[in-house]
């Protein structure tokens, strides 16, 4: 293993920013691994773990050490009457491993289909998309814990998953690293046509020929259509999470715009934070290098050579709006360092 200095991000982050880290290190193995913290330990460095760098904005360069993870292997190690369990390893692709599943058989992530990102971030933020979290087909994981070196197996419940967040995002921030996560899947296909979107897009094939490799193409079509390809355009799919708000002020936004989105979820509403921006009239703004995507509003761009510090400074301009035309508080859901 190799460490790097004064490191060019560019490649390492989907929004394409040039940030430079002091130290950068590509880890492939555990003993890597464990060897980039001695190297931090003893410099006394802070230090980040990166994926594939899909939901992250650097707004400024990172004085500490860059750990990307590089972990790769997938296993199926059980099965019972009606489930297959498998083990990806945290640097796999998360749409490589969903093919991989879809192709042997084993269903239920389809409509999880071409999330960018590695499988060891995914339970992090629980991914989620067109109806399905992650939660739904997490079993366990297992996560090196910093301080100590050793590992430590967590269930699907150790791990608190809820929209967009889990136990790692909050009380173990910073404090685990993923490095294997384990699924428990289908071996019958359960298609999920709960969300409207896809149902729609779906309307005209009767339903027992809807199967999951459709299902899949279909969720991929949809994405490509609205949600820019990070290799043409800099992004990270959704800037801000949809704002959870409880039903007395979902009345009441409702009472005022009455084509709002609002979906219920557990005991709150979640509201269409695309369509709070759009209404705001932010979708399709370009500023230089920095905007808002046109045919998603939810998804800031960086053209061309957009700097970080500019992508933040739009992030603020349009939380600003929104708070003052609807009072709602828009919370990033890429992580800003
Ligand atoms: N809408 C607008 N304007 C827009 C886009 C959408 O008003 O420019 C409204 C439409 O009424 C639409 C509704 O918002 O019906 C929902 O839009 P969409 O189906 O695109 O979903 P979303 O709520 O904006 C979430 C996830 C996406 C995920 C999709 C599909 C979050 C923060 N985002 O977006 O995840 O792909 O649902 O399930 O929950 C990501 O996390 O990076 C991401 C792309």
């Amino acid at each position: 293993m190799q460490i790097q200095e004064n490191f060019n991000l560019k490649h390492f982050n989907t929004f394409h920013v040039s940030a430079h880290a002091r130290y950068f290190a590509e880890v492939s193995s555990q003993e890597d691994l464990i060897q980039a913290l001695d190297f931090q330990q003893s410099n006394n460095l802070t230090f980040m773990l990166i994926g594939q760098g899909s939901n992250l904005l650097f707004k400024e360069d990172y004085a500490g050490l860059i750990i990307e993870l590089n972990l790769r292997g997938i296993e199926k190690y059980d099965e019972d009457d009606k489930r297959i369990y498998i083990r990806a390893m945290g640097g796999e692709n998360w749409d490589n491993f969903v093919q991989y599943c879809l192709q042997r058989g084993y269903y239920g992530l389809e409509n999880l289909s071409l999330i960018p990102g590695t499988v060891g971030a995914a339970p992090i933020q629980n991914i989620g998309a067109y109806g399905v979290e992650l939660s739904d087909f997490l079993y366990e994981l297992d996560a090196l814990e910093i301080s100590t070196k050793t590992i430590k197996t967590f269930s699907k419940e150790d791990c608190q998953l809820s929209y967009r967040h889990s136990i790692f995002k909050s009380e173990l921030k910073d404090q685990f690293i993923i490095s294997n996560v384990s699924f428990s899947l289908l071996k019958e296909p359960a298609v999920n046509l709960s969300y409207p979107a896809l149902k729609n897009a779906l309307k005209d094939i009767p339903l027992e020929k809807i199967n999951p490799q459709l299902l899949s193409d279909t969720v991929c079509k949809i994405r490509r259509s609205k949600l820019p390809d990070p290799v043409n355009i800099g992004n990270a799919g959704s800037f801000f999470r949809n704002p959870l708000i409880n039903i007395k002020q979902a009345r009441a936004l409702q009472e005022l715009y009455a084509d709002l989105p609002v979906y219920p979820y557990q005991d709150l509403f979640k509201v269409s934070a695309a369509w709070l921006i759009e209404h705001t009239g932010w979708k399709g703004f370009r500023d230089g290098d920095v905007g808002v995507h046109k045919e998603h509003a939810l998804v800031l761009v960086n053209y061309d050579k957009a700097s970080g510090a500019e992508l933040y400074e739009l992030s603020i301009r349009i939380q600003a709006s929104v708070k003052e035309k609807f009072g709602i508080i828009l919370e990033p859901e890429v992580r800003i360092i």
